[in-house]
């Protein structure tokens, strides 16, 4: 009889290699430690070239193989040279999880602002997925694109633009998992609820980035989420590791909210 894998097999990435964008902060950088921990080497994207460097230093100390990359991803040219770079390293893994999420109300929205959001959020995954699928159409991979639960059910109404925007990433990894599993690529999205900014500072400065509409929105998420509390970075990272191993070998084009029950409530 066939025996199965253990489970330390399943779970292991060990020596896969894996891109993560936005890896500098937040769910990006709970991503980082989760990755490195199951093995993987990574290959760190984000615009921020302080913050990166930070990251990549915290993970280096600790024994981790990382490479960072400074690129603004809602660029196609900077994605295309990022690509040019890591040819013959290309990822195994790919995790598409930046977006911003700026406040505005919906008659406010301009096309200068709507483009900004649009590029950065799903644009950028666009083109990072085209790269991945081109380039290792041979060998596969797996793909984790990060949506959100407003790109289902909107929590906010200042938000119209980045629930499109979600929508849109939702729609690209079921379309990409159809086409592309004959390919050998696994293509997944998770969903994310409201989820707690890492540290204090980050707290502050989501506060002001969002004003009193953030506050409130974090609020009522609470109250209408039948686990009755934000989210953490790392609930995230959790999931993007099961979706990276071979214990999802079975899951594709799927929408996994992590979100304490919100969109079921
Ligand atoms: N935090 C939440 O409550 C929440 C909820 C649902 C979905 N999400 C989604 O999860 C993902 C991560 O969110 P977060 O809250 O951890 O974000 P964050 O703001 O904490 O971190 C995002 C990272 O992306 C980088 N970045 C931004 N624009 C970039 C660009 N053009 N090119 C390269 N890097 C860029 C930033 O520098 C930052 O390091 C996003 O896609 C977001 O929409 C977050």
């Amino acid at each position: 009889m066939k025996t199965q894998p253990s489970l330390d097999q399943l779970i292991s990435i060990d020596g896969k290699r894996a891109l993560i964008t936005g890896a500098a902060a937040g769910i990006g950088k709970a991503m980082t430690a989760r990755f490195a921990e199951a093995g993987a080497h990574l290959t760190l994207v984000d615009i921020d070239s302080e913050t990166l460097a930070a990251t990549a230093r915290e993970l280096t100390e600790s024994g981790v193989a990382v490479t960072p990359h400074v690129v603004d991803v809602s660029d196609e040219d900077a994605v295309d040279r990022l690509w040019i770079e890591l040819r013959e390293n290309e990822p195994d893994i790919l995790v598409n999880n930046v977006g911003i999420y700026p406040f505005k109300r919906f008659s406010e929205v301009d096309g200068a602002f709507y483009d900004h959001v649009m590029r950065t959020n799903l644009s950028s995954t666009v083109w990072m997925c085209r790269q991945m699928i081109d380039r290792r159409r041979d060998r596969g991979g797996i793909i984790i694109n990060i949506g959100s639960t407003d790109g289902i059910r909107p929590a906010a109404d200042e938000l119209s633009h980045y629930s499109i925007s979600k929508a849109g990433v939702i729609a690209l990894t079921r379309s990409l998992a159809k086409a592309h599993a004959r390919h050998g690529f696994r293509v997944n999205a998770i969903v994310p609820g409201a989820i707690l900014p890492s540290g204090a500072k980050q707290v502050v400065q989501k506060m002001v980035d969002g004003g009193v509409g953030a506050v409130k929105i974090g609020a009522e998420y609470v109250r209408r989420t039948p686990l009755g509390r934000l989210g953490r970075s790392d609930e995230v990272a959790r999931i993007a590791l099961v979706l990276a191993s071979e214990l999802a070998s079975y899951v594709n084009g799927a929408v996994i909210p992590v979100d304490g029950g919100f969109l079921a409530a």
